[in-house]
């Protein structure tokens, strides 16, 4: 079995120029993650959220972008998660997505603010059913005695809500969205001299730099 220190690769997949880019990083990253979708990259919309506790300490976890443009990145979850309490503490955050086949990241730095009541609602009524349940069940980040104590709540969720054609959603369930303050993509290059752009704002507009790798 090989060691991970011999764990390598060379990227060699592209090439990446301020040129190459939308003016837009919103629609540039939307881009991206069509582009790695069609490729049958898994999960091409999900990236890693990154919070900071009150005592400083940086926190990150995956989570799935549902909506990605000009306004920033909308994500949904359980408001009284551990990242909701972070992020109603400080409403900042990062998001960073990597698709390995493509030797591409893109990380972003922003604002963070609810979206509203009746979004959360649009797009929680397209969820499965099964998942709409879910989010009633989990008091998600919460210590549980037991996954049998998961299920129980379950089930019992499942009763209450047998026919009932519209579950509605939770009210500590929705989305945040992200901004866009400082958003860089990367390509891997060979021998690790990478191409970045990053995108910084210049009044209402953006302008696009490149940084060593
Ligand atoms: C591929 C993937 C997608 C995920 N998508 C979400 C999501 O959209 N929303 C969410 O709340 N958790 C999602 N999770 C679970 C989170 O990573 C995390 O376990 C959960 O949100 C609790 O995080 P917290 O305790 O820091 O709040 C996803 C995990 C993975 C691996």
């Amino acid at each position: 079995m090989s060691s991970i220190r011999d764990i390598r690769t060379d990227y060699t997949k592209g090439t990446l120029s301020p040129g190459d880019l939308s003016d837009c990083p919103g629609d540039q990253l939307r881009l991206w993650i069509e582009e790695a979708d069609k490729c049958g990259i898994v999960d091409a919309n999900a990236f890693t959220l990154s919070t900071m506790s009150t005592a400083g300490y940086p926190s990150g976890r995956v989570v799935l972008a549902r909506e990605v443009d000009a306004n920033g990145v909308v994500f949904y979850t359980n408001k009284q998660s551990a990242k909701g309490g972070e992020l109603s503490g400080l409403s900042k955050a990062g998001a960073t997505f990597f698709w390995s086949a493509l030797q591409r990241q893109v990380r972003l730095t922003g604002k963070v603010i609810e979206i509203s009541d009746e979004e959360s609602d649009r797009y929680f009524a397209s969820r499965p059913r099964a998942s709409q349940i879910g989010a009633h069940a989990s008091d998600q980040s919460r210590e549980i005695s037991s996954r049998e104590e998961l299920e129980l709540k379950l089930s019992n969720l499942e009763a209450q809500f047998d026919g009932v054609d519209k579950i509605p959603r939770p009210k500590h369930w929705g989305g945040f969205r992200i901004s866009l303050e400082e958003v860089e993509f990367w390509q891997g290059r060979a021998s690790r001299l990478h191409d970045r752009v990053k995108y910084i704002k210049v009044g209402e507009g953006w302008k696009k730099v490149i940084l060593q790798p």
